[in-house]
Formats: structure tokens, sequence, C-alpha cells
């Protein structure tokens, strides 16, 4: 019969072997591909020595294909709970060094419970992807593990924030946990997403492309926006997303942490009469003025890189945290289209979630026109805005900056839809078409039959400007709450989040609502 002192060895040896993984030459591997194992992300992610695994010494049960001389323990993966900044966070890391990262029957069942137990605590949840997919050699029971995972995902959902960090190969089918996430991280040179990777397109569409470009970060971040952050590093991406998790409260139930950054709250914005040029048709970046009224430094844009004629992001307004939608008239004019409005509508989907404000700036011509957009669908897409605004519960504040003309109006600032309060500046113009357009339609005979209509033309869209499009107009019939200075922005908006953040509104019993997709 063993000692204990031997049983302790024995444990203290098995738990180290646990600890390596596929073992020394597999992580030797793992660095020269210029990529971190599993433990190592987890150390980058966590408060130091907060982390608790759960589910160590599982290992596969397959006996197929050799299966039962290749058993590692922790099958593939790292699960458990760490800390970030004091607040527990759940986490699933695949481990690549372990049969390729591949999942099979107990490494889903052991990703399975992380993600139960996150729901059940009400505690964010973060998977790291790196695996080569399905595990071949477990068949069905891979296929099994994937579909109660997308499960747990679409449980999760709008109940605890869900992160999908792409630190290596994440293919096939593996792409759709991700994708039912909440946010999806990537880093260059080292994530690869795709549902067919760059041999199989090869074949059937004779296609020729490198991994990256297939579904490297670039493509996923700038092209397909699938993913919202790129990272040159792992670790600018974990810093990032320590970063990011300070923003959101842990869960649906949850307000998010108030953290003040001692910005008064009554600093004047002078700087956003600077950045508004005089010319209405002058592009300027709404990120300038966000900077400006917003806690300093406070701003995190999300999906960076993808539609850039919306900026979405999460900022803070005295150390609370806000959801921004703003127009940005620095691309295609600020006019909305299709990926714009998939963009914005999942943005505002993931504040109301969370309790997080939303504030709209609006700057916006209208949807764009084209037959691309049109057989592309912005008439289902460009719904998904107006949907997401109206089903909305949290505190909504809309600031006019400019232009608001015609749905793009409804969707960034109508009280109608259901902002609760609405600002503008005294230069903005709300209308259902713009000056230009209105008078070619409207006045169309006055013009024509004029003496010089270039000139009756100029005059017409004077007359519409002055009398038809200010602020004034919409204010008297109370649909703008107040006009304001703009040099007063931060204070004006900091008033107007605290009138409106006691809010508490409920939606008509359903079952759930049908966004048009
Ligand atoms: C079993 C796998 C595996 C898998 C990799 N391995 N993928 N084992 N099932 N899916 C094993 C390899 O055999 C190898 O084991 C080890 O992991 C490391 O893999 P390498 O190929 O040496 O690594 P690398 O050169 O870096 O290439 C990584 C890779 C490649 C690009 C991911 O392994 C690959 O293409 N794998 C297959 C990807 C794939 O087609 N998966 C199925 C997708 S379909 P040894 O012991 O030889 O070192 C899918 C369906 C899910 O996932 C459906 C859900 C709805």
């Amino acid at each position: 019969m063993s000692s204990n002192r031997e049983l302790i060895d024995r444990f203290k040896e098995k738990r180290a072997t646990a600890m390596v993984g596929g073992g020394e030459k597999r992580i030797e591997a793992q660095h020269e591909k210029g990529k971190l194992t599993a433990r190592e992300r987890l150390q980058t992610l966590f408060d130091e020595g907060s982390f608790v695994e759960h589910q160590t010494y599982v290992t596969s049960r397959s006996t197929d294909f050799g299966m039962d001389t290749k058993r590692f323990m922790g099958d593939g993966v790292v699960t458990g709970a760490g800390k970030v900044d004091g607040r527990q966070v759940f986490v699933g890391a695949q481990d690549f060094t372990v049969l390729g990262g591949s999942l099979g029957e107990m490494q889903a069942e052991r990703i399975a419970q992380a993600q139960e137990l996150a729901l059940k605590t009400g505690c964010p949840y973060i998977a790291v992807n790196d695996s080569g997919g399905a595990r071949i050699q477990e068949g069905v029971l891979s296929l099994h593990g994937y579909g109660k995972i997308f499960r747990n995902n679409t449980l999760a959902s709008g109940v605890v924030p869900q992160f999908s960090v792409i630190l290596g190969p994440c293919a096939g089918g593996a792409v759709y946990s991700p994708a039912i996430t909440d946010f999806i991280f990537m880093v260059d040179q080292v994530s690869n997403m795709y549902i067919t990777g760059p041999d199989v397109i090869k074949t059937v569409t004779g296609e020729e492309i490198s991994h990256a470009e297939l579904g490297g970060a670039a493509a996923h971040c700038r092209k397909s926006g699938v993913a919202h952050f790129q990272f040159a590093t792992e670790a600018d991406c974990m810093a990032f997303i320590r970063r990011l998790l300070s923003y959101l409260p842990a869960n649906n139930r949850e307000q998010p942490p108030v953290v003040p950054n001692g910005d008064p709250v009554d600093r004047p914005t002078p700087g956003i009469m600077t950045t508004l040029p005089d010319d209405e048709k002058q592009p300027y970046d709404v990120r300038d003025i966000i900077n400006e009224f917003a806690d300093t430094d406070s701003f995190i844009e999300v999906h960076e890189g993808y539609a850039k004629n919306v900026v979405v992001g999460f900022a803070r307004m005295a150390g609370r945290t806000i959801g921004i939608f703003a127009n940005q008239p620095k691309v295609f004019a600020a006019a909305l289209n299709i990926d714009a409005s998939d963009k914005a509508a999942r943005f505002i989907r993931f504040c109301d979630s969370f309790n997080i404000p939303i504030v709209s700036l609006a700057d916006v011509p209208g949807f764009l026109p084209g037959v691309a957009q049109e057989h592309g669908g912005i008439i289902r897409h460009g719904a998904k805005i107006l949907y997401a605004i109206a089903e909305a519960t949290v505190p909504k504040i809309a600031l006019i900056i400019r232009k608001a003309y015609g749905g793009a109006f409804i969707s960034m600032a109508s009280k109608a839809l259901g902002y609760d309060r609405v600002i503008s500046f005294p230069t903005s113009q709300i209308a259902v078409m713009g000056a230009e357009g209105a008078a070619n339609i409207i006045f169309r005979k006055d013009i024509k039959e004029a003496d010089d209509p270039a000139a009756k033309r100029t005059e017409k869209i004077d007359e519409f400007k002055e009398t038809v499009m200010n602020p004034f107009i919409a204010a008297g019939y109370g649909y703008v709450d107040d006009i304001i200075d703009p040099e007063y922005t931060r204070a004006e908006l900091i008033r107007s989040l605290e009138m409106v953040s006691r809010k508490r509104e409920e939606l008509p019993a359903k079952k759930h609502g049908n966004i048009p997709l």
C-alpha cells in the first residue's frame, strides 16, 4: 500500500504532467509559431494567481484509431475561472499542443460545463480558440459537443457577456460558436477563421488564396465584419480584453461598473465647434467630437475597421459606461448602408442587453442609394436599426449635430422610435430630405417657369433651409427637447443621461420578437 507521501508525490507528478498539455516538444512548436500556450494565455488575461482550473484531469474516452494511446489530461482545453480587476470571468482556452486542440466529446463537455457555470453564476465567458476543429477520430461525439456549445452560447446570449478570442485556427463549423458570441478578437499572423480553408476552396471554385487573406484578422475585421477587434500581438489583445471588461456589467441584472477619472462633468467642449466645419458639405471625423465630450481617454471603438460610415463604441460619461452610435461624415458622407446597419443594430442590442445607455450622434443624409444596396437588401438590413432602437429599453439620448434626414433621422433621433431625450446643436437640419432634393420636387414648377431657373433654384433651396430645416421647427413640436450650445455638450449630455438614468420600461409580453435578419 502506498504511503501518504507517495500518494502526494504521485498527485504532484500527475498534476505537473497535466500542466504541460501535449508536452514540452509541442509547447516548443507552439512558441515557434509565435503563439503562447493556453495556460500562458490565461496568465496574461487574469489577475496574478487568480485562476482556478475546473476538471483538470478529464481525459478522452475514445478508443478508435489508436486514440486510447493518445490520452492527455485536460483533453486539449483549459477551463475554469479567473479574475480580471477582481471580477470573476469564466474561460475555456483550447490547447493546441494536445491533438491540435481538436474538440472531442470530453473537451466539449469541459467547455460546456464552464459555460454553464458562467451562466449560473452570472459571470462573463471567454472562449480562446486555437484548434483544428472537430476531432475527426471522435466523429459524431465531436459534432454533438459543438452542438451543445452553440446552444449554451445562445442561452447565455444577453445574459452574460461572451467573448471569443481567436488565437490560432478556428475552422469549419467551429466558427459558429464565436459567431454567436458578442465580440470576436483576432491577432495578425496568429488567427484564422473560415468555414472551408484555401485547399477546399481551390478544389471547389478554383480560387487561390492564402490562409491569412482568406480568414486572417484583417479579412474579418475589415471585410467580412465577422470579427470586431484586431491586434498586432496576443499581449495587446489580452490587455484590451481586460480593459473592455471594465466597461461591462458581469451580467444582464447588474449595472456596468462606475469608474470616474476626475474629468469635470462641466468641462467645456470648445473643440467641437473647431471640428464642425462651417460648410455643411465638408466632412469631419465624428470621433473628434466623441473624444471631446467623453471622459478623457475613455472612448473605445468597436468594429473600427468595418463599415466605417458608422462609429460605435463604449465611452464613459462621469464614470458611467455609455454606448455610442454615431454617423461618420468622413465615410460615404455618413450615408447608412447594409454593413453599417448590421454593425449598428448588433451593437445597440448588446448595449440594451447589458444596461448600457445609448447616445446617438446624428449627422446623416439618409440611406445610401444604389442598385447594389437595394438588391442586397438595404430594406431588410436598415430595418434592423429601427427595430433595435425601438425595442431597446435602456436610456436613449440623441444629439443631432448636423443633418438628420428621412428614415435616417428616425433611426438616429426620433422620439417616435423611443429616444427619451433629443437634443440638437443650432447647426442641425431636420427634414424629409436635403434642401436641394426637396426644392427640385416641391418647387419644380416655380423653378421651370422662372426667367432665371438657376437663381430661382438657389433662392428656393435657401428658403427651404431657412423655413423648414432648422431645429426650432422640430423643437416647436417637442420632437427636439432642447437646442444646446456645442461648447456645453459634455455637461448637457451628462445632465440628459442623469435625467433618464432611472428609466424603467417593459416591452409587451412575448416569447421574443422577430428582428429582420
Ligand atoms: C484530429 C487533429 C485535427 C482534427 C489537427 N489535428 N486537427 N486531430 N482532428 N480536426 C492534429 C494533427 O493530426 C496533428 O497531430 C496535430 O493536431 C497538430 O496538427 P498539425 O496539422 O501538425 O498542425 P498545423 O500544421 O499547425 O496545422 C493546423 C491545422 C491542420 C491547419 C488546423 O491540422 C488542419 O488542417 N487540421 C484539420 C482541420 C479541419 O479540417 N478540421 C475539421 C473541420 S470541420 P499529430 O499527432 O500528427 O501531430 C469541423 C466540423 C465542426 O470542425 C462542425 C461543428 C458544427
